[in-house]
């Protein structure tokens, strides 16, 4: 392993993924056919082994409710307040499913400009008025709001009143479907004897179903959504609001998981009973034992990554990290015995590398640089000489640890460095922007259709065969060359790939 080889003077060789390609084998699989499913942690399973980063230009609501519908799945970044976090988890749990079970709802005496707020957070249309024992008196949508000039008149001045079309608690889709069409209407409240309000059925949600068939969702039917915590300060808290909004994974997420103090908050959250429905994810690490420590303090799900990602700088300011390629074996050698997940974290330039990442022994892998461009991703368009850019950077960049406007910066804690004050942090990371790549619908169909062609290649009809049956060979900065367009000129852009 890594520390007898360097004790003995024996250096060990870290491989990336430009260092090898997969060798193409005998193959019946159809690419279309090719089943991506695989496992975030032990009790999380994804149609499509992809996570957007938990980075403050990556993943709030927006992005994890996008990657969630796509069968991947989001982590919420945690450089924001513990409310703001759990509101975003709140955000997603509620954002599509066979049938809403916590509407969001407003009262009789609400403003139309509370209504309206509320509508635009959640992105909804509108909401049933209950009384204070949540009995169902009405309900206001944007058509009541839509000719309404004076923000500060009340609800019940303009709510469509009782009797509404409604349905009973445990009513079938179909049944559903049949009385949102027989009544021309779009919501249907699902109440119960006493008329309290239980559940809310939308048009709306039926077309996602159809039109979301790998959606990543719990046993109740909700989108799932992980979310990051640190180690330090209020990061129980943190965890705690997290769960009570219903928190599907929490991901203790640092630069460096093999930290005394990250061990024993994912032991800590794994003993708690109120974790219990919540799988625990610890990271980062790079070696084989760190990852061993990870297991031992009882992780469900094990994230590798130290300094390979494209806007990290710790392998420059500290001089650590494993290549990824390596980093993911050497993980894996302690997670696969146990029947730990792991996740490659960072570094994927190519649709290509998430291949690789596979068959190193990852079971998913974490992208930040490559969703960052997406529409769903935090931060405005900018234009720059007609072009089309999104902000992206490291979480352990001055920039993120400088908090700018917010209450407090948590991202200075990622890199063991709560305790100075801002203008003493050393950064790791740097500052940029990456192209606008539109929907990331579009983004996602690229990658997962690259792996789709991986598993042709390699012959695997599942990501476990390409797992077990993917070879690698190691190539040279030739090969590599070789590997990229070469004598030629681009002119036309390809959707999945563009020179750097
Ligand atoms: P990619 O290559 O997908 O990498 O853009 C995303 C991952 O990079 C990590 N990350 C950082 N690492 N300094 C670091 O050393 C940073 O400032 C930084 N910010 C993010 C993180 O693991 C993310 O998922």
């Amino acid at each position: 392993d890594f520390t007898s080889a360097a004790r003995e003077h024996e250096l060990p060789l870290g491989l990336t993924y430009d260092d090898v390609l997969l060798l193409p084998g005998e193959t019946d699989v159809n690419p279309s056919a090719a089943d991506t499913g695989s496992w975030v942690s032990r009790r999380i399973r994804v149609a499509v082994p992809l996570l957007s980063a938990a980075m403050d230009t990556v993943t709030e609501g927006r992005m994890a409710i996008a990657m969630a519908r796509q069968g991947g799945l989001g982590v919420l970044h945690r450089n924001l307040s513990i409310e703001d976090q759990a509101q975003q988890v709140d955000l997603v749990k509620r954002s599509e499913a066979g049938m809403v079970s916590h509407p969001v709802t407003t009262t009789a005496d609400a403003t139309l400009g509370e209504v309206d707020a509320l509508c635009g957070r959640y992105r909804i249309s509108g909401l049933p008025v209950v009384d204070d024992e949540n009995r169902l008196i009405g309900i206001v949508t944007n058509r009541d709001l839509r000719f309404e000039t004076d923000m500060d008149r009340r609800v019940a001045e303009v709510m469509t009143r009782m009797p509404l079309v409604t349905g009973p608690v445990g009513i079938s889709a179909d049944d559903a479907m049949a009385l949102l069409a027989q009544h021309k209407v779009e919501k249907l409240p699902l109440v119960d004897d006493a008329g309290r309000l239980r559940g809310l059925i939308t048009v709306k949600d039926f077309t996602k179903s159809e039109k979301y068939p790998l959606a990543t969702k719990d046993d109740a039917g909700r989108l799932r959504v992980a979310a990051a915590i640190g180690f330090f300060d209020d990061a129980w808290k943190r965890a705690m609001a997290l769960v009570e909004a219903g928190v599907d994974a929490i991901v203790v997420d640092t630069a460096n998981g093999h930290a005394r103090g990250v061990l024993e908050m994912v032991a800590r959250l794994k003993a708690d009973p109120v974790c219990a429905h919540v799988d625990v994810i610890g990271g980062n690490v790079a070696t084989r034992a760190g990852a061993q420590s990870l297991v031992e303090a009882g992780a469900d799900g094990v994230k590798v990554g130290v300094g390979p990602g494209s806007i990290c700088t710790t392998r420059v300011v500290a001089g650590v990290g494993v290549p990824q390629v390596s980093a993911i074996m050497e993980a894996a050698r302690a997670c696969k015995p146990a029947g730990v997940p792991v996740i490659g974290d960072g570094g994927l330039q190519y649709s290509g590398d998430i291949a690789k990442a596979l068959v190193a022994g990852a079971d998913t892998v974490m992208l930040g640089s490559l969703l960052a461009g997406c529409e769903e991703s935090p931060g405005d368009l900018v234009f720059i000489n007609g072009k089309q850019f999104k902000q992206y950077r490291g979480m352990g960049s001055l920039g993120a640890a400088q908090s700018r406007g917010k209450a407090r910066s948590y991202s200075k804690d990622r890199y063991f460095q709560g305790d100075v004050s801002d203008d003493k942090f050393v950064p790791e990371g740097v500052e940029g922007q990456v192209p606008y790549r539109g929907p990331l619908s579009a983004v996602a169909y690229q990658l997962v259709g690259g792996l789709r062609q991986s598993m042709f290649y390699v012959g695997a009809a599942t990501v476990p065969q390409l797992q077990d049956k993917g070879q690698f060979v190691r190539i040279t900065a030739a090969g590599l060359k070789e590997s990229h367009p070469h004598d030629i000129q681009m002119t036309v852009e390809a959707p999945n790939y563009s020179s750097k």
